[in-house]
C-alpha cells in the first residue's frame, strides 16, 4: 500500500496511551503516519485532509460510551463539507472496562458517518480493557493470548484493503463471569469514594442537581 494514501488518526489526547499504540501497530504494517486530533481551533482544515486520504484508521479511546466529543465534531465537521468518493474507513476504539458492548457504540458512529458520506465502511475493532494498558503492548493484554493474533489478522485486513468482521474482536474477548464483576464492581465504587473523599466532597451528600431543585 502506498504509505501516503493512508491517514492514521489517533482520537485520544494522550500520545502515548493505548490508541497511539494500537495505530503504531498498523503503521509498522502499513506505513504512513500517525495524526493526532487537534484539540483546539477549528476543524475545517483537519477534516479536508481525511479527503485527501484512501484509507482512513480512525483509532480512539471510549469516553462515557463512544468515541470522544471531538471527533464527533470532526465527524459533523466533515459530513458538513462532503465531498468523499469511496474512502475506505476503518475504526479502533478501546475503553477501560473489559466489555464489548459498552464500547461498540463508537464503531456504529464510524459506520452511519460512512453511510451517509459515500465512504467504504470496512469494520474495526473493539478492544475491552485497554485503560490496563496504558500505551502498553498490546501483548500485555489480559487475553493478549487470543487479542494478540486477532488484532494483527484485523491489520492484515487494512493492509489488504479488505473488510474485516465483528466476530474477529467478539472471539477474541471473554468478559468477566458475574462473581468477577460484582467483585470489580465494588473495588471501582470504592475508589471513586476514596477519591470524592481526597478531594473534600462527601459521598452521602445530595446529588448536586437535586440540591438546586429543592
Ligand atoms: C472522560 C473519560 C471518560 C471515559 N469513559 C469510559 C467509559 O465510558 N467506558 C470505559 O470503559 N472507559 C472509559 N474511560 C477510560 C478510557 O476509555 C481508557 O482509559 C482508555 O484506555 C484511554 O485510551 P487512551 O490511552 O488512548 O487515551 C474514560 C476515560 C475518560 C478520561
Amino acid at each position: 500500500m502506498n504509505k501516503y494514501n493512508i491517514m492514521l488518526l489517533c482520537a485520544s489526547p494522550r500520545r502515548k496511551g493505548t490508541s497511539a499504540m494500537l495505530l503504531e501497530r498498523v503503521r509498522n504494517l502499513t506505513g504512513g503516519d500517525v495524526v493526532f486530533l487537534p484539540q483546539k481551533d477549528s476543524l475545517e482544515e483537519f477534516a479536508m485532509t481525511m479527503k485527501q486520504a484512501e484509507t482512513i484508521v480512525i483509532s480512539g479511546p471510549c469516553y462515557i460510551n463512544t468515541y470522544p466529543a471531538r471527533l464527533i465534531e470532526l465527524l459533523e465537521t466533515a459530513s458538513r463539507s462532503g465531498g468523499f468518493s469511496g474512502q475506505k474507513l476503518y475504526g479502533i476504539i478501546n475503553g477501560g472496562m473489559p466489555y464489548i458492548h459498552t464500547h461498540r457504540h463508537g464503531l456504529t458512529t464510524l459506520q452511519l458517518f460512512a453511510e451517509q458520506n459515500h465512504l467504504s465502511w470496512q469494520g474495526g475493532f473493539v478492544l475491552g480493557g485497554g485503560a490496563m494498558l496504558d500505551g502498553k503492548p498490546l501483548e500485555n493484554h489480559m487475553s493478549r493470548k487470543k487479542v494478540v493474533p486477532a488484532f494483527n489478522q484485523f491489520i492484515r485486513h487494512i493492509a489488504e484493503g479488505s473488510s474485516s468482521l465483528d466476530s474477529l474482536y467478539e472471539q477474541a474477548q471473554t468478559p468477566p463471569g458475574r462473581f468477577v464483576t460484582r467483585i470489580f464492581s465494588k473495588f471501582l465504587t470504592s475508589m471513586v469514594l476514596k477519591n470524592l473523599k481526597k478531594h473534600g466532597h462527601d459521598p452521602n451528600a445530595p446529588n448536586w442537581y437535586l440540591r438546586q431543585q429543592g
